[in-house]
Protein backbone atom coordinates (compact mmCIF):
# COMPACT_ATOMS: atom_id res chain seq x y z
CA UNK A 1 0.00 0.00 0.00
CA UNK A 2 1.10 3.46 -0.71
CA UNK A 3 1.53 6.45 1.38
CA UNK A 4 -1.16 8.77 -0.03
CA UNK A 5 -0.98 11.45 2.52
CA UNK A 6 -0.76 15.27 0.63
CA UNK A 7 2.80 16.82 2.32
CA UNK A 8 3.25 20.24 2.84
CA UNK A 9 5.30 21.00 -0.03
CA UNK A 10 2.96 18.94 -2.36
CA UNK A 11 0.35 20.86 -1.22
CA UNK A 12 2.13 24.21 -1.77
CA UNK A 13 2.48 22.79 -5.29
CA UNK A 14 -0.65 21.21 -6.10
CA UNK A 15 -2.74 24.36 -5.20
CA UNK A 16 0.12 26.70 -7.16
CA UNK A 17 -0.39 24.73 -10.23
CA UNK A 18 -3.90 24.83 -9.61
CA UNK A 19 -4.30 28.47 -9.00
CA UNK A 20 -2.22 29.43 -12.15
CA UNK A 21 -4.46 27.03 -14.34
CA UNK A 22 -7.72 28.27 -12.96
CA UNK A 23 -7.29 31.04 -10.59
CA UNK A 24 -8.96 29.14 -8.10
CA UNK A 25 -7.03 29.39 -4.64
CA UNK A 26 -7.05 26.87 -1.73
CA UNK A 27 -6.10 28.41 1.55
CA UNK A 28 -4.33 26.05 4.21
CA UNK A 29 -7.76 25.37 5.84
CA UNK A 30 -9.15 23.99 2.43
CA UNK A 31 -6.86 21.69 2.87
CA UNK A 32 -8.22 18.55 3.53
CA UNK A 33 -10.75 19.19 0.98
CA UNK A 34 -8.27 19.00 -1.93
CA UNK A 35 -6.75 16.39 -0.84
CA UNK A 36 -9.64 14.17 -0.14
CA UNK A 37 -11.49 14.87 -3.68
CA UNK A 38 -8.34 14.07 -5.57
CA UNK A 39 -6.70 11.20 -3.60
CA UNK A 40 -9.46 8.42 -4.88
CA UNK A 41 -8.52 9.77 -8.43
CA UNK A 42 -4.70 9.09 -7.44
CA UNK A 43 -5.42 5.82 -6.70
CA UNK A 44 -7.71 4.83 -9.37
CA UNK A 45 -4.95 6.29 -11.51
CA UNK A 46 -2.14 3.59 -9.79
CA UNK A 47 -0.13 6.33 -9.00
CA UNK A 48 2.11 6.13 -5.98
CA UNK A 49 1.95 9.94 -4.65
CA UNK A 50 0.57 13.68 -4.81
CA UNK A 51 4.10 14.12 -7.06
CA UNK A 52 3.28 11.47 -8.95
CA UNK A 53 -0.17 13.12 -9.98
CA UNK A 54 1.97 16.62 -10.47
CA UNK A 55 4.21 15.09 -12.98
CA UNK A 56 1.04 13.05 -14.49
CA UNK A 57 -0.56 16.38 -15.05
CA UNK A 58 2.41 17.82 -16.40
CA UNK A 59 3.57 15.72 -18.80
CA UNK A 60 1.24 12.80 -19.60
CA UNK A 61 0.06 12.45 -22.60
CA UNK A 62 -3.38 12.12 -21.39
CA UNK A 63 -3.01 15.48 -19.57
CA UNK A 64 -5.30 17.29 -21.73
CA UNK A 65 -8.06 14.67 -20.22
CA UNK A 66 -6.86 14.46 -16.69
CA UNK A 67 -6.99 18.31 -16.27
CA UNK A 68 -10.71 17.92 -17.37
CA UNK A 69 -11.20 15.65 -14.25
CA UNK A 70 -9.25 17.58 -11.72
CA UNK A 71 -11.46 20.29 -13.06
CA UNK A 72 -14.49 18.16 -11.92
CA UNK A 73 -13.05 17.39 -8.96
CA UNK A 74 -12.16 20.73 -7.41
CA UNK A 75 -14.52 23.39 -8.37
CA UNK A 76 -17.49 24.13 -6.01
CA UNK A 77 -20.79 23.96 -7.98
CA UNK A 78 -23.56 24.76 -5.64
CA UNK A 79 -26.38 26.84 -7.87
CA UNK A 80 -30.22 27.28 -7.88
CA UNK A 81 -32.98 28.94 -9.43
CA UNK A 82 -33.21 32.64 -8.43
CA UNK A 83 -30.45 33.14 -6.06
CA UNK A 84 -30.29 36.29 -4.87
CA UNK A 85 -33.45 37.18 -6.27
CA UNK A 86 -32.92 40.50 -5.32
CA UNK A 87 -30.32 40.85 -8.44
CA UNK A 88 -33.20 38.99 -10.70
CA UNK A 89 -35.41 41.68 -9.73
CA UNK A 90 -33.28 44.67 -10.09
CA UNK A 91 -31.71 43.05 -13.80
CA UNK A 92 -35.27 42.81 -14.80
CA UNK A 93 -37.24 46.19 -13.29
CA UNK A 94 -34.02 48.45 -13.83
CA UNK A 95 -30.79 46.83 -15.95
CA UNK A 96 -32.57 45.19 -18.59
CA UNK A 97 -35.04 47.99 -19.70
CA UNK A 98 -32.49 50.54 -19.79
CA UNK A 99 -30.05 48.29 -21.77
CA UNK A 100 -33.01 47.51 -24.50
CA UNK A 101 -34.05 51.18 -24.38
CA UNK A 102 -30.37 52.86 -24.92
CA UNK A 103 -30.44 50.24 -28.14
CA UNK A 104 -30.80 51.91 -31.86
CA UNK A 105 -33.85 50.45 -32.84
CA UNK A 106 -32.77 49.36 -36.34
CA UNK A 107 -34.10 46.60 -37.54
CA UNK A 108 -34.34 43.99 -35.00
CA UNK A 109 -32.16 44.52 -31.30
CA UNK A 110 -30.63 41.88 -29.69
CA UNK A 111 -29.80 41.44 -26.05
CA UNK A 112 -26.46 38.92 -25.50
CA UNK A 113 -26.28 37.92 -22.09
CA UNK A 114 -23.24 36.01 -20.24
CA UNK A 115 -23.40 33.79 -17.23
CA UNK A 116 -19.93 33.51 -16.61
CA UNK A 117 -19.51 29.83 -14.09
CA UNK A 118 -22.62 28.78 -15.05
CA UNK A 119 -22.41 25.38 -13.32
CA UNK A 120 -25.53 23.68 -14.09
CA UNK A 121 -27.33 26.22 -15.25
CA UNK A 122 -29.90 27.62 -13.25
CA UNK A 123 -28.41 31.01 -13.46
CA UNK A 124 -28.72 31.21 -16.96
CA UNK A 125 -32.36 29.32 -17.52
CA UNK A 126 -33.39 32.43 -14.85
CA UNK A 127 -32.47 34.83 -17.23
CA UNK A 128 -34.20 32.90 -20.29
CA UNK A 129 -37.89 32.24 -18.23
CA UNK A 130 -37.46 36.10 -16.95
CA UNK A 131 -37.09 37.24 -20.72
CA UNK A 132 -39.63 35.31 -21.79
CA UNK A 133 -41.95 36.42 -18.96
CA UNK A 134 -41.35 39.90 -18.45
CA UNK A 135 -39.12 41.29 -21.04
CA UNK A 136 -40.62 39.63 -24.34
CA UNK A 137 -43.86 41.43 -23.92
CA UNK A 138 -42.41 44.43 -22.92
CA UNK A 139 -40.34 44.50 -26.40
CA UNK A 140 -42.04 42.02 -28.99
CA UNK A 141 -39.07 42.96 -31.15
CA UNK A 142 -36.25 41.82 -28.87
CA UNK A 143 -34.05 39.10 -29.77
CA UNK A 144 -32.00 37.05 -27.10
CA UNK A 145 -28.82 34.78 -26.96
CA UNK A 146 -27.92 33.82 -23.42
CA UNK A 147 -24.40 31.65 -23.14
CA UNK A 148 -23.57 30.18 -19.96
CA UNK A 149 -19.93 28.80 -19.54
CA UNK A 150 -17.79 26.97 -17.08
CA UNK A 151 -14.88 25.24 -16.27
CA UNK A 152 -16.59 22.19 -15.08
CA UNK A 153 -17.82 20.11 -18.57
CA UNK A 154 -19.34 17.96 -15.98
CA UNK A 155 -21.96 20.63 -14.59
CA UNK A 156 -22.38 21.59 -18.32
CA UNK A 157 -23.62 18.36 -19.39
CA UNK A 158 -26.43 18.92 -16.59
CA UNK A 159 -26.97 22.35 -17.82
CA UNK A 160 -27.73 20.78 -21.56
CA UNK A 161 -30.00 18.20 -19.81
CA UNK A 162 -32.15 21.08 -18.22
CA UNK A 163 -33.35 18.44 -15.65
CA UNK A 164 -33.73 19.42 -12.39
CA UNK A 165 -34.31 18.38 -8.68
CA UNK A 166 -36.22 19.79 -5.80
CA UNK A 167 -33.12 21.51 -4.38
CA UNK A 168 -32.71 23.79 -7.07
CA UNK A 169 -36.66 24.98 -7.46
CA UNK A 170 -36.69 26.12 -3.70
CA UNK A 171 -37.06 29.64 -5.12
CA UNK A 172 -38.92 29.65 -8.09
CA UNK A 173 -42.56 30.85 -8.39
CA UNK A 174 -45.77 28.97 -8.38
CA UNK A 175 -46.81 30.27 -11.98
CA UNK A 176 -42.55 29.56 -13.12
CA UNK A 177 -42.98 25.75 -12.77
CA UNK A 178 -46.36 25.65 -13.98
CA UNK A 179 -45.15 27.73 -17.22
CA UNK A 180 -41.73 26.79 -18.00
CA UNK A 181 -41.52 23.31 -16.16
CA UNK A 182 -42.86 19.38 -16.88
CA UNK A 183 -42.75 17.36 -13.59
CA UNK A 184 -42.04 13.67 -14.16
CA UNK A 185 -42.22 11.45 -11.09
CA UNK A 186 -43.02 13.67 -9.06
CA UNK A 187 -39.58 14.70 -8.72
CA UNK A 188 -37.81 15.04 -11.81
CA UNK A 189 -38.34 19.10 -12.89
CA UNK A 190 -37.98 19.19 -16.69
CA UNK A 191 -37.79 22.67 -18.61
CA UNK A 192 -39.46 23.22 -21.38
CA UNK A 193 -38.07 23.77 -24.79
CA UNK A 194 -39.03 27.47 -25.10
CA UNK A 195 -36.79 28.10 -21.98
CA UNK A 196 -34.15 25.80 -23.17
CA UNK A 197 -33.54 26.99 -26.88
CA UNK A 198 -32.32 30.08 -25.67
CA UNK A 199 -29.56 29.54 -23.87
CA UNK A 200 -26.20 28.10 -25.09
CA UNK A 201 -23.69 26.53 -23.22
CA UNK A 202 -19.52 25.78 -23.50
CA UNK A 203 -16.95 25.19 -21.77
CA UNK A 204 -14.55 28.32 -20.97
CA UNK A 205 -12.12 29.10 -18.28
CA UNK A 206 -11.91 32.38 -17.04
CA UNK A 207 -8.42 32.75 -16.99
CA UNK A 208 -7.86 31.31 -20.53
CA UNK A 209 -6.70 34.31 -22.16
CA UNK A 210 -7.03 32.65 -25.67
CA UNK A 211 -10.66 31.40 -24.71
CA UNK A 212 -11.41 34.99 -23.18
CA UNK A 213 -10.77 37.06 -25.99
CA UNK A 214 -13.26 34.87 -28.14
CA UNK A 215 -16.19 36.17 -25.76
CA UNK A 216 -17.45 39.77 -27.24
CA UNK A 217 -20.42 42.01 -27.11
CA UNK A 218 -22.15 41.54 -24.36
CA UNK A 219 -24.94 43.44 -22.59
CA UNK A 220 -25.13 42.31 -19.60
CA UNK A 221 -22.25 39.73 -17.53
CA UNK A 222 -23.63 37.57 -14.36
CA UNK A 223 -20.32 36.41 -12.65
CA UNK A 224 -21.44 35.82 -9.61
CA UNK A 225 -20.13 33.33 -6.43
CA UNK A 226 -17.15 32.86 -9.07
CA UNK A 227 -14.50 35.19 -8.08
CA UNK A 228 -14.51 34.43 -4.13
CA UNK A 229 -12.98 31.46 -5.06
CA UNK A 230 -9.88 32.88 -6.38
CA UNK A 231 -6.69 34.88 -5.35
CA UNK A 232 -6.68 38.75 -5.67
CA UNK A 233 -4.60 38.64 -8.98
CA UNK A 234 -7.19 36.05 -10.91
CA UNK A 235 -9.83 38.14 -9.70
CA UNK A 236 -8.26 41.41 -11.46
CA UNK A 237 -7.27 40.06 -14.61
CA UNK A 238 -10.59 37.95 -15.03
CA UNK A 239 -12.58 41.45 -13.91
CA UNK A 240 -10.29 42.82 -16.63
CA UNK A 241 -10.85 40.46 -19.43
CA UNK A 242 -14.86 40.36 -18.47
CA UNK A 243 -14.98 44.27 -19.06
CA UNK A 244 -13.40 43.66 -22.39
CA UNK A 245 -15.85 41.62 -23.22
CA UNK A 246 -18.83 44.21 -22.53
CA UNK A 247 -20.70 46.40 -24.67
CA UNK A 248 -20.32 49.65 -23.77
CA UNK A 249 -23.64 50.69 -21.52
CA UNK A 250 -23.77 47.17 -20.71
CA UNK A 251 -23.18 45.99 -16.64
CA UNK A 252 -21.72 43.44 -14.70
CA UNK A 253 -23.30 41.35 -11.90
CA UNK A 254 -21.49 39.95 -9.34
CA UNK A 255 -22.68 37.84 -5.66
CA UNK A 256 -24.87 39.45 -3.53
CA UNK A 257 -22.00 39.18 -0.96
CA UNK A 258 -19.47 40.21 -3.34
CA UNK A 259 -17.63 43.42 -4.42
CA UNK A 260 -15.11 45.04 -6.92
CA UNK A 261 -13.83 47.16 -4.75
CA UNK A 262 -10.11 47.42 -4.77
CA UNK A 263 -9.92 45.53 -8.02
CA UNK A 264 -11.18 48.14 -10.26
CA UNK A 265 -12.07 51.60 -11.27
CA UNK A 266 -13.12 51.12 -15.10
CA UNK A 267 -16.64 50.40 -14.07
CA UNK A 268 -19.29 52.90 -12.95
CA UNK A 269 -21.24 51.77 -9.70
CA UNK A 270 -24.77 51.98 -9.79
CA UNK A 271 -26.89 51.46 -6.34
CA UNK A 272 -29.93 50.13 -6.34
CA UNK A 273 -32.56 48.92 -3.90
CA UNK A 274 -30.08 46.45 -1.89
CA UNK A 275 -27.83 46.16 -3.92
CA UNK A 276 -24.90 46.79 -6.83
CA UNK A 277 -24.24 46.75 -10.08
CA UNK A 278 -21.53 47.56 -12.53
CA UNK A 279 -22.01 49.60 -15.64
CA UNK A 280 -19.05 49.84 -18.66
CA UNK A 281 -19.80 53.65 -19.89
C1 LIG B 1 -20.52 28.33 -6.85
S1 LIG B 1 -20.71 28.14 -8.58
C2 LIG B 1 -21.67 29.56 -8.97
C3 LIG B 1 -22.79 29.26 -9.92
C4 LIG B 1 -23.69 30.45 -10.25
N1 LIG B 1 -22.96 31.50 -10.88
C5 LIG B 1 -24.39 30.95 -9.01
O1 LIG B 1 -24.07 32.02 -8.52
O2 LIG B 1 -25.29 30.26 -8.51
C6 LIG B 1 -19.10 28.57 -9.22
C7 LIG B 1 -18.82 28.00 -10.60
O3 LIG B 1 -17.65 28.62 -11.13
C8 LIG B 1 -16.95 27.66 -11.89
N2 LIG B 1 -15.55 28.07 -12.07
C9 LIG B 1 -14.56 28.05 -11.15
N3 LIG B 1 -13.41 28.46 -11.70
C10 LIG B 1 -13.67 28.74 -12.99
C11 LIG B 1 -12.87 29.20 -14.09
N4 LIG B 1 -11.57 29.44 -13.96
N5 LIG B 1 -13.48 29.36 -15.28
C12 LIG B 1 -14.80 29.11 -15.43
N6 LIG B 1 -15.60 28.67 -14.44
C13 LIG B 1 -15.04 28.48 -13.24
C14 LIG B 1 -17.12 26.39 -11.09
O4 LIG B 1 -16.90 25.23 -11.86
C15 LIG B 1 -18.53 26.51 -10.56
O5 LIG B 1 -19.46 25.82 -11.37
Amino acid sequence: MWNLTLSDEEFFELRNFISQLTGIFFPDSKRYFVESRVRPRIEFLGLKSFTDYLMYLKFSPLRKEELEILFRLITINETYFFRDELQFKVIEEAILPEIIESKPRNGFRTLRIWSAGCSTGEEAYTIAMIFLEKIKPRFPDLKVEIIGTDINTAVLEIAKRGIYKQYSMRYVPEDYIRKYFKILNGEEFHLVEEVKKLVRFTQVNLMDKFQMVMMRNFDLVLLRNVLIYFDENARREVVSMVYDSMNRGGYLVVGYSETLRNLTKAFKVVYFDKTVAYKKE
